[in-house]
């Protein structure tokens, strides 16, 4: 079950979309903004504000960011937090909740962000256009940066244990 648009230019990264019932508006409010702003955009759903289950979305669209279907993921629900939870336990994902524009280009620009995790009950819909907007718009650093985000991602490759 998979939406997805026309092909964007080549410099625009492509963004899967995914969210709860909470986040159902707002996820397709970032959609229209996309697309009309030429983005390619592939939608994991959900499709109403029936209620669902926040990780069934979270892990489908991290796995499309893991896989290379889409560079960069958007998520939202409620907080952002529940998606951030899940989408963090797919292997590659860095999933980060911003709840400003600054925070969501810092994501980019420090810790490599590829999934940005929206709350809808915490922003309103122009302000959750204008994180995501500052998070598509920001580039990693890299440099020393990119070291401390080797660490994280040497993380993906110790055993799973029970808490
Ligand atoms: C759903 O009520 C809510 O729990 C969800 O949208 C999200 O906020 C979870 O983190």
């Amino acid at each position: 079950m998979m939406e997805s648009s026309r092909k964007s230019p080549a410099e625009k990264p492509r963004i899967a979309l995914g969210a709860d019932h909470a986040g159902f508006q707002a996820k397709e409010s970032i959609k229209k903004y996309l697309q009309s702003a030429g983005y390619a955009v592939s939608d994991a759903g959900t499709w109403s504000e029936e209620s669902v289950d926040y990780p069934d979305f979270a892990i489908r669209v991290a796995r499309r960011v893991q896989q290379g279907q889409e560079d960069l993921g958007i998520l939202v629900c409620g907080t952002g937090i529940g998606m951030a939870m899940a989408a963090n336990k797919i292997g590659g994902i860095r999933a980060a909740v911003a709840h400003d524009a600054l925070t969501a280009r810092m994501s980019r620009e420090h810790n490599d962000a590829n999934v940005l995790a929206l709350g809808a009950r915490v922003l309103s819909e122009h302000q959750i256009i204008e994180v995501a907007v500052s998070f598509l718009g920001a580039q990693f650093a890299g440099g020393r940066h990119q070291r401390r985000v080797d660490k994280i991602s040497e993380l993906d490759q110790e055993p799973k244990h029970k808490a």
